[in-house]
């Protein structure tokens, strides 16, 4: 049985207790902690950068899933690495050269993805599929936590699952934005392996039950 990994989004955590928020999920089980890097210019908000992420970072010993909506990414791969990232994620739709910022993340020991906004069609990143670790869909138009999830993205998720598996790769799919109960099942359904979950684990009363129900649900597809 495939059980679906859960990465909760700390950009819907409360940031004056940032380090606390990261070790409650945790304990609650998260698999991965999902870091929303944005830069107020290649999506239309603001979070947090590298220096406040190696200051989280002691917080918790699993795996930190740095997802980059910012312009350039190449520029700051270093900082990020620095910071104990161990995932980095940037965008298809960026300024840098892609495989340049591939090669960087993996210059430092990190697995690297590619992430495709909502309009982008699946095949922008089978190029560069055979060199990468993820593929981070986009459920939502990236910026903003609370949104609805778009589940015309299934076709696209499924569409880069299968040219996974047909290249025989190992490649894994991560996807992004208003994912929940409602829909776990049909992320998994489409081959998502890691989904990400703000609203949903945050606004729980018992993030752990909520983390424990939505791998359920996604495991009984
Ligand atoms: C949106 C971010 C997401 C977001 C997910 O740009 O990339 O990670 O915080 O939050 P929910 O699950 O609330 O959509
Ligand atoms: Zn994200």
């Amino acid at each position: 049985m495939e059980i679906m990994k859960i990465a909760p989004s700390l950009l819907s955590c409360d940031f004056s207790r940032f380090g606390e928020e990261i070790t409650r999920m945790d304990k609650a089980g998260a698999d991965y902690m999902h870091l929303d890097v944005m830069d107020g210019h290649f999506v239309p908000n603001i979070t947090f950068g590298a220096p406040v992420l190696k200051h989280v970072r002691k917080y918790t010993k699993k795996p930190f899933d740095v997802h980059l909506m910012i312009s350039e990414p190449l520029r700051y791969i270093d900082d990020f690495c620095d910071a104990g990232a161990d995932i980095i994620t940037f965008h298809v739709e960026c300024d840098s050269d892609i495989v340049s910022t591939i090669d960087k993340i993996h210059s430092r020991g990190v697995k690297a993805g590619l992430v495709l906004k909502p309009k982008t069609p699946a095949e922008a990143v089978f190029p560069y599929l055979d060199r990468l670790e993820w593929v981070l869909v986009m459920t939502v138009e990236p910026g903003f936590g609370g949104q609805s999830f778009m589940a015309d993205m299934l076709p696209k998720i499924s569409a880069i699952r299968d040219e996974i598996s047909r290249r025989g790769l190992k490649t894994e799919i991560e996807a992004d934005g208003g994912i929940g109960a409602a829909n776990i099942a049909a992320c998994a359904e489409a081959g998502v392996d890691i989904a990400v979950a703000g609203t949903a684990v945050f606004k729980a009363e018992n993030p752990a039950e909520a983390i424990e129900a939505l791998k359920t649900t996604a495991d009984n597809k």
